[in-house]
């Protein structure tokens, strides 16, 4: 087949394709549809450059080859060449009258499990090496995308550096939650100490070793010279939480700022994430109307309201005062001291304030060993951001620059000190205030998109018993 340039269909839909018309041009894609009758096909093809497709005319008279036309079905891969024309039909600016078809990869009708049917999101997650391919998650991985670069290029713009901190961990001292062994130890021949202990000196790294929970504590050294930097990587807890909001694998935004205390804090987060959102706003309204039409009807007015609405800021003690005085009944009862459970961020967010909050000033004995200890002695300088449909979506605090009070704090924990004996040494040489915090990146698309489940925003979601593709 003759050799051009192939075009995206993005480009041509969306670009300024006009200086193409009546020209031959190339597009590749899969098949999403054929109809038309025994004269005239039509193949609506997506490349998955954009949530729309193109619509490809063939004159069956035209084409010599028609047992090639068999094998155009939903679920093909196919190389067109052909007139780009300005669209009679309905619904679509430009089609390509095609002259030459090339067939990469047939999918045979009987077995390709994506036919035109609505499938379910359950049957989808089933099938995730294909599900890209639907609407839904074309739309959700671009969006996923455009997020990932919005998060670059705000902290680029604002003077922030990007710090990549270690997978592989060597220290547990955070504390945020249970952690995956990392081991080549031969797990049928453990070698032990005399103790009978497992002997982690023989393992590969001579020590003890887990993937990372948070890269914060590394993020923090980062801190403590560059002044300001953030981290954007694979976290990994595992606990056996089988929730629509929990993966065993997520992605995290650490951000680290010297000299911020926690005011400062929270106004970085609040701006960051209305940039985020109007980024999404800007960039990205054909995907996100997608969504709204087919999930989420408040969907883009949920997104205005935040980007346009002051977050709501009140300490801990204040928000137990209003969820105790409230008429709601709770599955876990509210007194001073318990950790706010999802329905009790909800309620603040969805019916007390009605819009994004954001609680600090908890108590010390609900939160990690590094923030910084309020003058009452009770309550840590912590701050949690939550948002509606999602609870907690950014944790985060003033960490304590003193060295002996983290020293103290960390004796009282029973952390050992040989785990963190560097990251104590920084609050020993030119220590300063800092403070940061960390934002779940699918908690943020799961607000963004709209979408129900944690496990459709990721390509391939880790959950307890599941780690398929
Ligand atoms: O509140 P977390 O545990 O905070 C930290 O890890 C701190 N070291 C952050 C910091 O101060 N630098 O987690 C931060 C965020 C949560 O608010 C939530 O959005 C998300 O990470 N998150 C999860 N997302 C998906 N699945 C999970 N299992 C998550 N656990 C936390
Ligand atoms: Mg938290």
């Amino acid at each position: 087949m003759e050799g051009l340039k192939r075009q995206r269909v993005f480009d041509l839909l969306k670009g300024n394709a006009n200086h193409m018309i009546e020209q031959e041009v190339n597009v590749k894609g899969w098949v999403r549809t054929r109809r038309g009758n025994k004269n005239v096909h039509f193949i609506a093809l997506n490349d998955g450059s954009i949530i729309h497709n193109i619509q490809v005319v063939v004159e069956v008279a035209d084409f010599k080859n028609e047992e090639l036309l068999k094998h155009i079905t939903t679920g093909a891969c196919i190389s067109v060449n052909g007139k780009l024309v300005e669209s009679k039909g309905q619904g679509q600016s430009l089609e390509i009258i095609a002259r030459e078809i090339e067939l990469y990869g047939g999918a045979d009708p009987e077995k390709y499990p994506l036919q035109k049917k609505g499938h379910t999101l359950e049957f989808l997650r089933e099938i995730a090496h294909l599900r890209p391919r639907t609407n839904t998650f074309g739309a959700i991985f671009r969006l996923r995308h455009a997020l990932a670069f919005a998060i670059h290029k705000y902290f680029n713009d604002h003077g922030f550096f990007y710090l990549h901190t270690p997978i592989i961990t060597g220290s547990d001292a955070e504390g945020a939650g249970a952690m995956f062994r990392v081991t080549t130890l031969d797990l049928d021949n453990i070698p032990r100490t005399e103790e009978g202990k497992v002997d982690f000196s023989e393992d590969f790294f001579g020590k003890e070793t887990n993937l990372t929970v948070s890269g914060q504590l590394e993020g923090e050294l980062g801190a403590l010279a560059l002044s300001n930097i953030y981290t954007f990587g694979p976290t990994f807890r595992a606990e056996n939480s089988n929730t629509t909001r929990h993966l065993a694998e997520f992605w995290m935004i650490e951000p680290e700022m010297a000299f911020y205390d926690i005011k400062d804090n929270m106004d970085l987060a609040e701006d960051f994430l209305k940039y985020l959102i109007r980024y999404l706003l800007e960039n990205c309204p054909d995907d996100l109307e997608f969504l709204q039409k087919m999930y989420d009807s408040e969907l883009i007015e949920r997104l205005r309201f935040v980007t346009s609405n002051t977050f709501e800021r009140l300490s801990y003690t204040e928000a137990i005062e209003i969820l105790m005085a409230s008429k709601q009944s709770f599955e876990f009862p509210v007194s001073w001291g318990v950790d706010l459970q999802a329905e009790h961020e909800r309620y603040l967010v969805e019916k007390h304030f009605r819009k994004p909050v954001i609680l600090t000033d908890y108590p010390k004995e609900i939160k990690a060993f590094y923030m910084k200890l309020n003058e009452d002695g009770k309550t840590v300088r912590a701050m949690d951001v939550l948002f509606p449909k999602i609870g907690e979506i950014i944790g985060g605090s003033q960490r304590e620059e003193s060295y002996d009070k983290l020293f103290g704090k960390i004796k009282e924990m029973g952390i050992h000190e040989k785990d963190v004996w560097w990251y104590l040494e920084t609050r020993k040489f030119g220590s300063a205030p800092h403070s940061g915090f960390g934002l779940g990146f699918e908690r943020l698309m799961l607000f963004v998109t709209g979408m129900g489940n944690i496990r459709d925003v990721i390509p391939f979601p880790r959950t307890p018993q599941n780690a398929e593709f």
